[in-house]
């Protein structure tokens, strides 16, 4: 075993990921889409053929499915299954901050250039319905300023809430929960979080990192469904928070299918408030069984095996001329993204696709995610692959 990669990762590989162990593919994309392990693709499949033949469907293929997937979210980032709301993608976790927390007429939202629109718009959406305003702070090289979001918050009275993605979709600079958070906290302000590029390489954990609302689809680094997700809302704020959207399942009384008609608009007291409706099972099974993966393996374990790769294409493109780095060098300021800008993108992008090497080009750089399952000669066989 090399030092920071999981255990039998061939055993690993073998069973969860076939098509990889057989040498098909290199998928360094997490950062788009993430390869459903086979247990999540047998849950899916085995609901598949239930959910085709509803006579076959049990009890258990209902309620119990959502509440596994609350219960196993939540201990992805050591929360409590009771501030977790299932979610269909990232997007609805940021409207649900952004129409929901106190916010209005005077208040100023931050966030910053650089932000994936799942970010943005919801944000200008909800400032002109709400009366707020959001104002993007300009970038520090490829990150976000922390520095200068730090002195909003802590000069400016007007600035009420931050929202900003964990770890950046283009540049993967990671920016410290930690410090932005207790900052907020201390002012008394929200701090919303879209984390999907980031939940799966690195650890969050809500304990340390002061967050208020967080967003996460798991069709990525979660090698989860298209349509599996969720938000977090902590604990103290849901009873306060008013969700942007109703239906009938984000009420106390949704339980009761013997009496739909005694209308009873109060909340379910806990992050259930924001699920509106059915919520697609097929894809939360799929992500239960991904998720069950990430807790089975350990997610210490993940992250280092992860860092351990990024760290080699980092020391790679550091040390080769011709490359430029977009992607912090300190460990700390990034987590499964390494982005890189090579003299001709176009061509070298053409080529690692020409060798079955999945990967995505964004804002002019080639982006390189490999995760839990990736190996250090696939890192290897992907440089030789830039190298020409
Ligand atoms: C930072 C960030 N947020 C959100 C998304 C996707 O949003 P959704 O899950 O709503 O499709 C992406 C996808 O690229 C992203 O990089």
């Amino acid at each position: 075993m090399t030092s920071g990669l999981l255990p039998d990762l061939d055993t690993l590989r073998t069973r969860e990921f076939p098509w990889e162990a057989r040498g098909e593919a290199i998928h360094f994309d997490h950062a788009s889409v993430g390869p459903l392990p086979q247990r999540a693709r047998d849950a899916v499949d085995a609901f598949g053929v239930k959910r085709a033949e509803p006579h076959r469907l049990r009890a258990e293929d209902f309620n119990p499915i959502l509440e596994r997937a609350r219960s196993l979210s939540a201990e992805m980032i050591g929360a409590n299954a009771s501030e977790i709301a299932l979610t269909t993608n990232t997007s609805w976790g940021v409207n649900l901050a952004a129409y929901s927390l106190p916010l209005g007429p005077g208040d100023i939202v931050l966030g910053s250039e650089g932000e994936f629109p799942a970010n943005v718009y919801p944000w200008m959406a909800a400032a002109r319905a709400r009366g707020f305003t959001f104002e993007l702070l300009p970038l520090a090289g490829s990150a976000t300023d922390e520095e200068a979001v730090l002195r909003r918050v802590e000069g400016d009275p007007r600035v009420k809430g931050v929202a900003l993605s964990w770890v950046s979709f283009w540049s993967g600079a990671r920016i410290d929960l930690s410090r932005i958070g207790t900052a907020c906290r201390a002012r008394g302000i929200w701090f919303a979080v879209d984390a999907i590029q980031g939940i799966g390489a690195a650890r969050l954990d809500v304990r340390t990192m002061p967050v208020d609302m967080l967003a996460c689809g798991a069709q990525k680094w979660l090698c989860s469904p298209w349509g599996s997700g969720f938000a977090y809302v902590r604990e103290g704020l849901i009873a306060s928070l008013e969700p942007p959207a109703a239906g009938w399942l984000a009420q106390a009384s949704s339980g009761d299918f013997g009496a739909f008609l005694d209308y009873d608009p109060a909340w379910h007291m806990d992050a259930r408030r924001f699920e509106v409706g059915t919520i697609p099972y097929q894809d939360i099974v799929g992500m239960n069984e991904s998720l069950s993966l990430f807790l089975e393996l350990g997610l210490e374990p993940v992250e280092r095996h992860v860092r351990t790769l990024a760290d080699r294409l980092v020391a790679w493109a550091e040390a080769t001329p011709g490359i430029r780095l977009l992607t912090p060098a300190d460990p700390a300021h990034r987590a499964g993204i390494v982005s890189v800008v090579t003299s001709d993108v176009h061509a070298d992008s053409k080529q690692l696709h020409a060798t079955q090497v999945t990967h995505s080009v964004r804002e002019g750089a080639i982006r390189l995610a490999p995760s839990f399952h990736n190996t250090l000669d696939e890192v290897d066989r992907v440089i030789g692959a830039l190298g020409r």
